[in-house]
């Protein structure tokens, strides 16, 4: 099975790249060429390209242990769900576009005649629910993961209960988890087992049980004012007129949604189906950068360094996986293991406030309305950080001179913020976040006094 797995996955990459390059004249390019700014809508091959050429690569020396001396302990991942359909707010946004293009565009290029051929297919049923690919990028996902890390995940650890699965319980997790543990079986050819998760939303969407962030960010209008902003800026102005114009639709028509919802089609058609829609051809590189920043605010304001209960909202995930860790290390060092690997599924939502918690991505000036071109270099891009199925792992070992931590997203190696070796000892990681690993109560930054919550209702 493994073997045929992998011959199968050789012949369709072969073949793709002979399809590839017989009608490279002909056909358009298979990638829109925005494809690098599609920020949460982004596909994750566009982070690990190598993917491209073969799903199930994993590059040995990239994910040794940091030295011959160590051995892998525990593994904690963090993964966001597979490739997903859009939301039911943005098939409404995509409808209203749709609608305006094919009874108001006009004009004479072939991609707009491709536009206006082009068949509606999103219902609003679909509610942002995991697609095959979503579950594909979860099954190699396992896949790569078990092969990078093969004494944490492996066939008799999963068959005596040492991998524990945790979920959101929302669908296109759930589904996520389970098309992961089946890339697992699929790999060791494992056919009489049960898939077992746990739900858990405390830990996978502890923003939705922060009442602080509920409060002060989430029902909060004012609280991701640089978005509105931003959408009446000269940069969103400028993009609204290039399409509109490329359209032949008067301006004053096309709103700031019908960008966003022209960018989405593009990156819905393209992460779901493969496909370079005729639709990115309404978007240049600059548009598709303005619109990326767009994006990269609200996800800044509602997610990340905005607002500092956006990061500490995730305080309990952030003493879930340093427990985790403590118990592996305490129970190695009595000679049993336990558990070697702790698979977690939630959104990009609960990545986001953890990377922020543990100071990532952290440009020195704030994602404003104002600053889009000053951010040009900004480190906080969705894009690279968390695109479909992303993934953040701790791996701990146990060296001759005592723990180490690894730490890796999307399968590439991080150094913490500060620190400048690839795998620091376990207690300096410790005393690096002392004041989060003494702190960072969910109640005290979670909890609203009474008296707040009494004056909203009034
Ligand atoms: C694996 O990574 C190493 C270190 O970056 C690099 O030198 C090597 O070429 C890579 N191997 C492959 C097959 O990509
Ligand atoms: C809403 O957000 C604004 C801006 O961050 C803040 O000043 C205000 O206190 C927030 N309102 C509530 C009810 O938390
Ligand atoms: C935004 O950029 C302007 C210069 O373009 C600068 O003066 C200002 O300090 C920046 N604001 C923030 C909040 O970074
Ligand atoms: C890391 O930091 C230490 C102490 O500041 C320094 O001696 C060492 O050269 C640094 N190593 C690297 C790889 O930068």
């Amino acid at each position: 099975m493994k073997t045929t797995y992998f011959l199968a996955n050789f012949l369709i990459t072969s073949l793709s790249v002979m399809v590839g390059f017989s009608f490279s004249k002909l056909a358009r390019p298979t990638v829109p060429a925005i494809a690098h700014h599609f920020g949460t809508k982004g596909r994750y091959e566009e982070v690990n390209p190598h993917l491209l050429d073969h799903i199930l690569f994993v590059n040995k020396s990239l994910v040794a242990p940091p030295s011959s001396d160590c051995r892998a302990i525990h593994m904690v991942s963090v993964i966001r769900h597979g490739t997903r359909y859009p939301t039911t707010k943005n098939v409404k946004k995509i409808a209203r576009l749709f609608d305006l293009v094919s009874s108001h565009a006009s004009g004479s290029a072939s991609w707009l005649n491709d536009i206006k051929t082009w068949k509606m297919w999103y219902t609003e049923d679909m509610d942002g629910r995991l697609v095959e690919k979503g579950r594909d990028d979860h099954r190699h996902l396992a896949m790569r993961l078990a092969q990078s890390f093969p004494t944490l995940i492996s066939e008799d650890h999963l068959r005596a209960n040492r991998i524990e699965f945790i979920t959101s319980s929302k669908h296109r997790c759930v589904d996520s988890v389970k098309a992961f543990q089946e890339g697992l079986h699929r790999f060791w050819d494992v056919e009489d087992m049960d898939y077992k998760h746990y739900v858990d939303d405390s830990l996978m969407r502890f923003f939705d049980h922060c009442e602080r962030f509920v409060e002060s960010v989430e029902k909060n209008k004012t609280a991701l004012k640089e978005v509105e902003r931003f959408k009446s800026s000269a940069e969103m102005d400028a993009v609204r007129r290039k399409i509109s114009s490329r359209l032949q639709i008067p301006y004053s028509q096309f709103t700031p949604d019908m960008a966003e919802a022209a960018f989405f089609l593009c990156s819905y058609e393209f992460a779901i189906k493969s496909e370079n829609s005729p639709w990115c051809d309404l978007l240049d590189e600059s548009d598709a950068q303005v619109l990326e920043y767009k994006n990269d605010l609200k996800q800044y304001w509602k997610r990340g360094y905005g607002h500092d209960i956006n990061r500490k909202s995730s305080c309990p995930l952030f003493h879930d996986i340093f427990k985790r860790l403590d118990k592996a290390a305490d129970h190695y060092r009595s000679g049993e293991v336990k558990k070697t690997a702790t698979i977690q599924v939630g959104h990009g939502e609960t990545l986001l406030p953890l990377l922020s918690l543990m100071s990532f991505y952290k440009d020195k000036k704030p994602l404003t309305a104002e600053n889009f071109s000053l951010q040009h270099s900004r480190t906080f891009r969705t894009s690279q950080i968390i695109p479909y199925a992303a993934n953040l792992v701790f791996v701990l070992y146990e060296c001759s001179d005592g723990l180490r931590l690894q730490l890796f997203l999307n399968e590439k190696l991080m150094t913490f913020p500060n620190m400048n070796h690839s795998a620091p000892l376990y207690e300096t990681v410790r005393k690096h976040y002392s004041k989060l690993l003494s702190g960072c109560e969910f109640n005290k930054e979670c909890n609203v006094p009474q008296s707040n919550l009494r004056n909203t209702e009034l």
